[in-house]
């Protein structure tokens, strides 16, 4: 991996984007690298939560690579997008819990990416901006569908019509943030959020991130339907037979699927 790094530690992933040189911005490489990790991490049991973060202390993710795309024709910017949407999806959607590290800069890509996590917690000095439409192009990770969701329309369509970045006390205040802390308590802080989610059913989480994910492309009846399905399955486990028998025994349940 040339744009990667890759830890596992107590069933926790950090992946870390090294670009430090381009504050961390994505070319094909690197998106191609990321599909690679993540589709190594989503086949491992031992793995339950992933922390995406960026190399430095000044940038997340500062946004697609700008020197990569000045030349593209629309055919290469339209795979590059096409690529990157697989990739988000991937991440998106995997039986692991994503906490998004935004260490810094998170602009255009960078933003995009942190948002295809579960969870993004940020540190103070964290700065989120879709600054796509002062290049003349527009947002093609993902901004102007995963944005809207997140923080709403309106806002979603001022953040990308005028590029105006949010502090990390705003993007909280927006829903784009889960949580501010200092910089240098940034990766213990999702260390520890990790270690609190691993404490409970992981085969649970990843059915309720499947229901919650799924279940806001439908409609309510449908997305309600969904979710009995899948509480229907959660009861076919070992972890539903003892999270309940140990809560009637008042003893700690030993959860182990997954
Ligand atoms: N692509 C390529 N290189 C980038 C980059 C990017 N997105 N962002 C920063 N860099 C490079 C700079 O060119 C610079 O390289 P050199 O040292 O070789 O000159 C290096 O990183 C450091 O950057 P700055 O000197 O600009 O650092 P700064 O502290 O003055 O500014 C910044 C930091 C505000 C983040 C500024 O770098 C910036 O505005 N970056 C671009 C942000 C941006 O427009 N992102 C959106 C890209 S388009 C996109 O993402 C489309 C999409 O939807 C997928």
């Amino acid at each position: 991996m040339n744009n990667l790094l890759l830890e596992v530690e107590n069933q926790v992933a950090v992946v870390t984007i090294n670009r430090p040189k381009s504050l961390n911005a994505l070319n094909s490489e690197t998106l191609s690298e990321l599909n690679q990790v993540l589709t190594g991490i989503q086949e491992r049991k031992d793995v339950k939560v992933v922390i995406l973060t960026g190399s430095g202390l000044k940038a997340f993710v500062a946004g697609a690579d700008i020197s990569e795309m000045v030349n593209a024709s629309p055919v290469e910017g339209r795979d590059m997008a096409l690529l990157a949407c697989d990739v988000f999806l991937k991440l998106e959607n995997m039986p692991q819990v994503t906490i998004a590290a935004v260490n810094g800069y998170a602009l255009g890509g960078g933003c995009e990416i942190s948002m295809a996590c579960d969870i993004r917690i940020v540190s103070e000095n964290a700065r989120f901006g879709q600054p796509e439409t002062s290049l003349g192009i527009i947002p093609g990770f993902g901004g102007t569908q995963r944005l809207a969701r997140l923080i709403g329309k309106g806002r979603a369509k001022e953040m990308i019509f005028t590029c105006a970045q949010v502090d990390a006390k705003e993007a909280y205040r927006i829903g784009l943030a889960n949580k501010v802390v200092p910089l240098e308590e940034l990766l213990p802080s999702c260390k520890k959020m990790a270690d609190t989610i691993i404490s409970k059913g992981s085969y649970a989480n990843s059915l309720a991130k499947a229901a919650i994910n799924s279940g806001l492309d439908m409609d309510l009846a449908n997305g309600l339907k969904y979710e009995a399905d899948l509480f229907g399955l959660s009861f076919a486990t070992d972890d539903k037979k003892e999270g309940m028998t140990a809560f009637l025994e008042k003893r700690k349940a030993n959860l182990t699927d997954f």
